[in-house]
């Protein structure tokens, strides 16, 4: 338990100095930030702007009043925030990715990767900066090791023709992509398959999209609280973090059209996978809104 409630009850508190006091108990707290956020400030304005209702995608106004009511909401978040580092994400039970709000639990990850930035990208563009000889955005998509489906999700969203299948060795990661779903109105085009990789998938693809548990017997000793709240399923991948990208690298070749890519997330496995598949030739992408180790692969070198 807090000492005293970091938002006090009595007395006005305008929105700026509710989110103020929030940032200078989080940065005291000495939280990790890595679930929707980098820093106090933008957690601090997450919560309250969740608990006042304000959408996070325009200026609130900074001087409207916080009530005593709202004030004890973001109480009892701040304190589980701290007392317990949970993320966020899951405290209030919905992330953003890729512009995109999505329900959000423990069955799956807290949705951070920076392939929202590749996905925000025009597919179509990017296909030709990679040197593709597609003449139009991916038809198909395969989001490998989906979890609550951000990325998969935001793909058929970026490309309103594409289908896109999303599996996951999770029954309960596919129960809550299928709320994700539901929730934006794509089950038209977006399927769920519950497969250990490949296992289960059939057909080809333009495009398989994967960000795989890749976490090494390192980084999960030592990771933050934080990233114990998440399932470890989707975290943990052998001593160097690569036993399923090996996998993934071996297979995808047989699920790509002839002009397909693959594009995987390793993380900070990124040197071991450089050194593992130097013969491949990997293609590093690089983002302007932080984050890296991601690299991507056409079909051609997989073959
Ligand atoms: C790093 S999480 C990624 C979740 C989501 N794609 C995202 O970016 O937030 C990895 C996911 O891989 C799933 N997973 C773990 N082992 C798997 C396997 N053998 N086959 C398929 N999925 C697997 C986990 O259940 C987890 O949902």
């Amino acid at each position: 338990m807090l000492p005293h409630p970091v938002l006090p009850a009595q007395g006005s508190l305008s929105l700026e100095q509710s989110i103020w006091r929030t940032a200078a108990a989080f940065e005291a707290a000495n939280l990790d930030f890595g679930h929707g956020t980098d820093n106090p400030l933008d957690e601090a304005s997450w919560l309250i702007m969740h608990v006042m209702e304000l959408r996070v995608d325009r200026p609130p106004d900074y001087s409207q009043s916080v009530s005593a009511d709202r004030r004890q909401a973001c109480n009892t978040l701040i304190e589980r925030r701290i007392s317990e580092r949970i993320p966020l994400a899951y405290l209030i039970g919905k992330a953003w990715f890729a512009g995109h709000e999505f329900f959000c639990d423990e069955r799956a990850l807290v949705p951070r990767s920076p392939l929202a930035e590749f996905i925000n990208a025009d597919f179509f563009d990017l296909y030709r900066e990679l040197g593709s000889v597609l003449t139009q955005p991916p038809q198909r998509i395969l989001d490998l090791c989906t979890g609550g489906g951000c990325i998969g999700i935001s793909c058929a969203l970026a490309v309103p023709e594409c289908r896109v299948v999303c599996s996951d060795v999770s029954t309960d990661a596919l129960d809550l992509a299928r709320s994700n779903v539901a929730k934006h109105d794509l089950a038209d085009r977006v399927s769920l398959v519950e497969s250990d990789l490949f296992q289960s998938i059939e057909g080809k693809f333009d495009l398989i999209i994967s960000n795989p548990p890749y976490v090494d017997a390192h980084d999960i000793d030592n990771m933050p609280d934080e990233f114990r709240a998440e399932p470890i399923l989707g975290l943990a991948a052998g001593d160097d973090g690569l036993d399923l990208v090996r996998t993934i690298v071996a297979e995808a070749g047989k699920y790509l059209t002839p002009r397909g890519w693959l594009v995987v997330e390793v993380g900070n496995s990124q040197p071991a996978a450089q050194a593992a598949f130097e013969t491949l030739g990997l293609t590093w992408l690089e983002f302007d809104h932080g984050g890296g180790g991601i690299f991507q692969l056409p079909a051609s070198s997989l073959c």
